[in-house]
């Protein structure tokens, strides 16, 4: 038993249902500008040591600047976990394989550790997924999955699915806690990944949040992110400043307790920063 303990409170990846090890901590770089503002992002999110892992997508302009800040850091290839995600205006078996190429092309990589269905379109789930498949069986891709996937969106992906997805990102956070979709993933072993995890900086004014960051002497953003963790979801946080992605990746060393774990899931507002998966207008 006080080696599980050990072990929750210090692991910093995670296993995906296909034995593949991903960081339960990444880098979320949606909005961060090539150049400067990424090679300074994702250099210290290596010197913060562990498995670095960045979360980019074909959608947010920025897979080239990715590589090429990636490279500059002077690390091997695979000592960092990269996610990008398949558009929506991709989709399509044919499209889905092209796409996948171009993303590989512009990171400047051999291979993409995950690769995602970044929303879901439910009349081309089922074909995207087939390529993503293909590119999987191939060795392209260590592993694949999905972004925005409700439990209708990933029902029948699983009944004709010949490679279940590892991982499906969604966003989740205090104020938007997905119980349902969370144990749905679980008993599918699917892995849930937490996109916006800050609501994007909206929930670091929270009195509760506040209260219990001096309690554990603690920012609200590690308090939010321990949280996220400790239920063995993984998050990828955002952030352009140095000292915001140290403090972000210091999340290993503290542990919330049971009844915190809960005041802040009660916290629960069902509130989004991004669209809802079945009403999104892009
Ligand atoms: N799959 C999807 O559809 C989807 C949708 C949205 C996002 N995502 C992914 O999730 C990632 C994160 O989500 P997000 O960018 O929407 O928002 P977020 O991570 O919830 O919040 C980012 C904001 O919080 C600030 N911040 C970060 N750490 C902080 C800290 N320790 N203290 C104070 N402020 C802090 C950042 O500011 P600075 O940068 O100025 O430091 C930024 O303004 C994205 O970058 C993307 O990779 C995926």
């Amino acid at each position: 038993m006080k080696k599980e303990e050990d072990r929750r409170l210090t692991a910093r990846t995670i296993t995906l249902n296909n034995g593949v090890e991903m960081p339960l901590l990444g880098l979320g770089v949606w909005k961060v500008g090539n150049g400067e503002e990424l090679i300074k992002a994702i250099q210290t999110a290596a010197d913060c040591g562990g498995y670095p892992s960045i979360d980019t997508a074909s959608v947010y302009g920025n897979e080239e600047g990715v590589g090429e800040a990636i490279r500059k850091t002077g690390l091997p290839r695979e000592s960092f976990f990269l996610t990008t995600k398949l558009w929506n205006t991709d989709h399509g078996y044919e499209a889905t394989l092209q796409a996948f190429e171009a993303s590989r092309k512009k990171l400047g990589v051999e291979y993409i550790d995950l690769y995602l269905i970044h929303w879901p379109i439910q009349e081309t789930n089922r074909e995207s997924w087939r390529a993503m498949e293909k590119l999987y069986s191939e060795g392209k891709v260590r592993a694949i999955g999905v972004s925005n996937f409700l439990e209708h969106h990933l029902l029948p992906l699983l009944e004709t699915c010949q490679v279940q997805p590892a991982v499906n990102q969604i966003e989740y956070h205090p104020y938007l806690v997905s119980d349902e979709l969370h144990r749905f993933c679980m008993e599918h072993s699917i892995q849930l990944e937490a996109y916006s995890p800050l609501m994007r900086g909206l929930l670091l004014d929270d009195s509760v949040l506040l209260e219990l960051g001096k309690q554990y002497g603690k920012s609200v953003s590690q308090i939010i992110l321990r949280w996220i963790v400790q239920q063995n979801i993984i998050a990828v946080p955002k952030s352009i400043t140095p000292s915001r992605i140290r403090e972000n990746a210091a999340v290993f060393d503290f542990e919330l307790q049971p009844e915190d774990m809960k005041r802040i899931a009660s916290l629960h507002k069902n509130v989004r920063s991004s669209a809802h998966p079945d009403h999104r207008d892009f």
